[in-house]
């Protein structure tokens, strides 16, 4: 008599275990405890609720697909538990990824993303996401805690609204710039504290809304850039615990006392540096400009060639076009070539000493060159001799 009953509750018991999540209400939204791929099915309920955390969750892809049933879903969290890849929604406007082991975030292009504030905090991130310029309306960036090891400036081209960027607690070794110069005309404060940074150049940095930049506990010696006016709103700058060069530092005190720019206290610094600083932008400037002067030249001497080639053939009819297209064809491979070998540059820089970045620079532009006039010549000659 027994026995039927307790099968049955035991069979309701566990039904109940396997079928139900462990939700908890609150005030705006839901928190969704141990998330598993088997509770897929019970995500519709929540199609309605505009704040969701999902705490413990082992989904080991979140994707649109399974975003794609939390219609009204603003505000999302996870926290803990394992989800190694998250896929943007367009329609969250903040998404926190804590403790989760996340490797990556997928952002698309042309997404038209609403998100304002990104935080992926206590993850195993080795990169700033790729195409995260994407998001627009991004304010808040917080990718603290992760493995990031190398950041470029071209990461945030474009982010018009973003006001907050914390990448403390990464081992960030290198901060280039690309492109010429990054504007980030709403940018607050800048967080790069506890990385292991040794150099770092802010010459082609806009950052007209900084007020406060935190570059604490690195192996920074000096940095290049920071007294130019592209800073016009700093007030406080943290440079504690780095093993600046004591010339440099001084240098700087005395700028930053003119501007009133707040220097954290203790402030250390080295004399046994024997390495000279570079003093100002223009040395970086001056080396950009070589470079650009250079792409100029090489630009212009394609287009001379072309233009050259062209009035030697003018009387050759349809054999010129075949000429000048194969000329052009081979000059754009050149360019790709080129463009590739900068690439393998930017690897190399990120691999290399970058306090030999100058020289390394000039060296490999004037290789480029020559192997690039070598085969303009062997390219022209080849011409000529066919003509
Ligand atoms: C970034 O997130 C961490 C928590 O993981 C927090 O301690 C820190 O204050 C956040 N940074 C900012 C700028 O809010
Ligand atoms: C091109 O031709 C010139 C003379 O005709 C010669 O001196 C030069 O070495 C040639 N260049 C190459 C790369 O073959």
């Amino acid at each position: 008599m027994f026995q039927p009953a307790v099968l049955l509750l035991f069979i309701l018991v566990t039904s109940i275990c396997r079928c139900s999540l462990l939700v908890e209400r609150t005030s705006n939204g839901a928190i969704l405890n141990a998330f598993r791929l088997i509770d897929l099915p019970k995500l519709p309920e929540f199609a309605r609720v505009k704040a969701l955390e999902f705490r413990k969750a082992e989904i080991p892809f979140a994707s649109l697909s399974i975003f794609d049933q939390l219609t009204e879903c603003k505000y999302l969290v996870f926290r803990e538990g394992t989800v190694k890849q998250i896929q943007m929604k367009n329609s969250l406007v903040s998404l926190t990824a804590e403790k989760t082991k996340t490797e990556g975030v997928i952002i698309d292009l042309g997404s038209n993303y609403k998100l304002a504030k990104l935080s992926i905090t206590q993850c195993y991130l080795t990169r700033i996401p790729e195409n995260l310029n994407e998001l627009k309306e991004l304010e808040d960036l917080n990718l603290s805690n992760n493995r990031i090891d190398f950041v470029t400036m071209d990461n945030f081209k474009g982010m018009k609204k973003l006001k907050s960027i914390d990448l403390n607690y990464n081992q960030i070794k290198h901060v280039l710039t690309v492109d010429e110069s990054i504007t980030l005309p709403k940018l607050e404060q800048l967080m790069l504290s506890n990385n292991q940074l040794y150099e770092l150049d802010v010459c082609g940095w806009l950052m007209p809304s900084l007020g406060s930049a935190y570059l604490r506990s690195n192996e920074l010696t000096y940095v290049i850039g920071l007294s130019t006016n592209n800073f016009r709103a700093i007030k406080h700058l943290d440079l504690g615990n780095n093993p600046l060069n004591c010339h440099w530092k001084e240098g700087f005190e005395k700028y930053a006392e003119d501007r009133n720019l707040f220097l954290s206290n203790h402030v250390d610094c080295d004399y046994s540096h024997e390495d000279t600083v570079p003093s100002s932008c223009k040395f970086t400037a001056a080396m950009n400009s070589k470079f650009k002067a250079w792409w100029n030249a090489i630009e212009a001497k394609s287009g001379a060639i072309v233009g050259d080639v062209s009035n030697r053939f003018s009387n050759g009819g349809g054999k010129l076009s075949i000429i000048t297209d194969q000329l052009e064809g081979h000059i754009e491979a050149k360019v790709r070539i080129q463009i590739e070998e900068l690439n393998r540059k930017l690897v190399m820089m990120e691999k290399k000493f970058i306090k030999q970045m100058a020289e390394q620079r000039n060296m490999i532009d004037d290789l480029v060159e020559v192997i690039y006039r070598m085969e303009i010549e062997r390219v022209y000659n080849k011409t000529q001799n066919r003509g």
